[in-house]
């Protein structure tokens, strides 16, 4: 039971790291939160300080939310300690201890978690992500796509595992969407590619 405890703190902690800070602040000069879309987040990096670098902020989120869960998964399977181990991974994200509790949207890190959890169930709410950011242009609505495609996912496969987690994170990246929906709505959402601010 400690032992679990602790592995959730430290998969907090360990999903506070700020990648896309960092990287944007090392390899580019520059500081995400104050330019673009004021996101720490790979769309931003790669609006700011190009592709390349929003890649390498998209595998770090992965695998800051990724790696925690594999390590739960053989701590102990329980899907209620997996389950949370994963959420703190996306709250550490979401409310970093090490930038006063801001942080991303929550998208790559979620993606991470379910890796190990949902691997085909991912792969076909990412394909249908992807189509959706080629089609519109706009990065959000994909990323919504994806949160909102996994549970369904889930539910067809008959996974009852993983739905709560599925649920809880569709909710917290709606809620840390809810600019971008606010400017989808408007019309005012700026495509990914075209925008550099
Ligand atoms: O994953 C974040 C993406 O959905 C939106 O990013 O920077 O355009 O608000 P951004």
């Amino acid at each position: 039971m400690l032992v679990q405890a602790l592995w959730i703190a430290v998969a907090y902690v360990l999903g506070s790291v700020p990648w896309g800070l960092v990287i944007a602040k090392t390899f580019c000069g520059i500081d995400p939160r104050t330019d673009g879309s004021r996101s720490t987040g790979a769309t931003n990096v790669s609006r700011l300080c190009g592709f390349g670098w929003g890649v390498a902020t998209l595998l770090c989120d992965v695998l800051k939310g990724a790696l925690p869960v594999w390590a739960a998964l053989a701590i102990n399977p329980s899907p209620v300690f997996v389950s949370l181990t994963g959420l703190a991974c996306v709250l550490g994200h979401v409310f970093s201890c090490f930038m006063k509790f801001k942080g991303g949207k929550a998208v790559a890190t979620s993606i991470g978690v379910f890796l190990p959890l949902a691997f085909w169930q991912l792969l076909i709410a990412a394909a249908l992500c992807l189509l959706v950011i080629w089609r519109s242009g706009y990065v959000s609505l994909g990323s919504l796509t994806l949160v909102a495609a996994l549970p369904l996912l889930l539910l067809l496969s008959g996974i009852w595992s993983w739905l709560p987690l599925s649920l809880c994170l569709l909710a917290l990246v709606v809620w840390k969407h809810r600019e971008n929906i606010a400017r989808l709505r408007a019309g005012t959402e700026k495509s990914w590619l075209k925008s550099k601010s």
